[in-house]
């Protein structure tokens, strides 16, 4: 090749790349990457990855980098496997809508919801843990009163719910907002049916003076997380089945204290030892008691009996000790790779 075809001469392509933004970065200084070999292609995409001006991003994407690249290599990853994953990944985003998150269910399916749920809010001996959003909140619940339904007549079995919204200290935290939603006794949320016109099974209230929130539910059932879709097939390859336990959602905000997004469990359920999605927590599995008393039943507004009684209290941090506790949570960890 001659000299001048080698010069730095540059089309008209480049020139409105870095015109639109893209960064010119002066190539002599940059590592040479030609005739990459398994064992070097590693450190190149380091070397030029290293470029990124901002120190977080260059450390995820160097990390990124070396766990996919020791991934490809210790599993032999052949052509047509890495096809078959972007395949996967296409479908995936192919079906993602405004209703629809598929990234999100496949990462609640390989449990990196829960992990970095988990990482991000630490247990503490003395707050309420939290567990998986999932795809089913939605911002139209109606706003309720102490006592009121969440839930439609004829929705499923009645459940009264009442318990105290504390900081770690016992102390009430009035005031605070409260939304909570669930399944039906067909497993399905409201926006799984195509003639939903309004919310139903869910609600919003606000605790009173003393933290004290009240309100009337049905004690919902275990449904099949969405299957019809690439992460439904997947499972089904990895021969799991797609059941999540009975739960009911709760989300917590309070100025000034942390956002619990939080679901209680119910004793006895069959799946609660295998949940699709990883949620599930020891300390969130609660035991209604059933309640015969007609009278009961009727003066707390539901139709007749009988109906069961789940008394939870939840205990919030603050912004600053839940902040404190991820900090320490993360020096931990740190210190124990070392
Ligand atoms: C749910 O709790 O509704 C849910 C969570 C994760 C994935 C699918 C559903
Ligand atoms: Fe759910």
């Amino acid at each position: 090749m001659n000299e001048e075809r080698s010069s730095k001469k540059v089309g008209k392509a480049v020139l409105d790349a870095i015109k639109s933004g893209a960064p010119n970065v002066d190539l002599d200084l940059l590592p040479n990457l030609m005739d990459m070999s398994p064992a070097s292609i590693t450190e190149n995409v380091h070397a030029i990855n290293s470029l990124c001006k901002d120190k977080r991003q260059k450390f995820l994407f160097e990390q990124l980098v070396t766990h996919l690249h020791d991934f490809a290599r210790e599993v032999g990853l052949t052509t047509e496997e890495w096809m078959t994953a972007i395949q996967f990944l296409t479908s995936t985003g192919k079906i993602c809508s405004d209703i629809r998150q598929e990234f999100i269910l496949l990462s609640d399916v390989l449990g990196l919801s829960a992990l970095v749920d988990s990482m991000n809010h630490p247990v503490t001996a003395s707050a309420t843990e939290g567990t998986v959003l999932g795809p089913f909140f939605t911002e139209d619940a109606k706003e309720l009163k102490a006592g009121d339904s969440i839930a439609s007549e004829g929705k499923g079995e009645y459940m009264w719910c009442e318990g105290r919204i504390v900081d770690i200290n016992g102390n009430p935290v009035p005031h605070c907002k409260i939304e909570t939603w669930e399944t039906d006794d067909e497993g399905k949320y409201d926006t799984q049916y195509e003639e939903r016109t309004e919310a139903d099974c869910r609600g919003r209230l606000i605790s009173d003076e003393q933290g004290y929130y009240s309100y009337r539910a049905i004690l919902p059932t275990p449904y099949p997380i969405p299957n019809d879709g690439p992460v439904g097939a997947l499972l089904k390859s990895l021969n799991r089945h797609v059941f999540r336990p009975a739960h009911l959602h709760m989300m917590f905000y309070r100025e000034g204290y942390e956002t619990l997004i939080t679901a209680l469990y119910f004793k006895g359920d069959p799946y609660l030892k295998s949940d699709a999605v990883f949620g599930v927590k020891t300390s969130l599995i609660v035991d209604p008691v059933l309640v015969k008393d007609e009278s009961k039943a009727k003066a707390l507004g539901f139709k007749n009996g009988p109906f069961w009684h789940l008394k939870k209290d939840y205990v919030l941090l603050t912004t600053a000790q839940a902040e404190e506790q991820k900090q320490k949570s993360l020096a931990n960890y740190y210190a124990s790779l070392q």
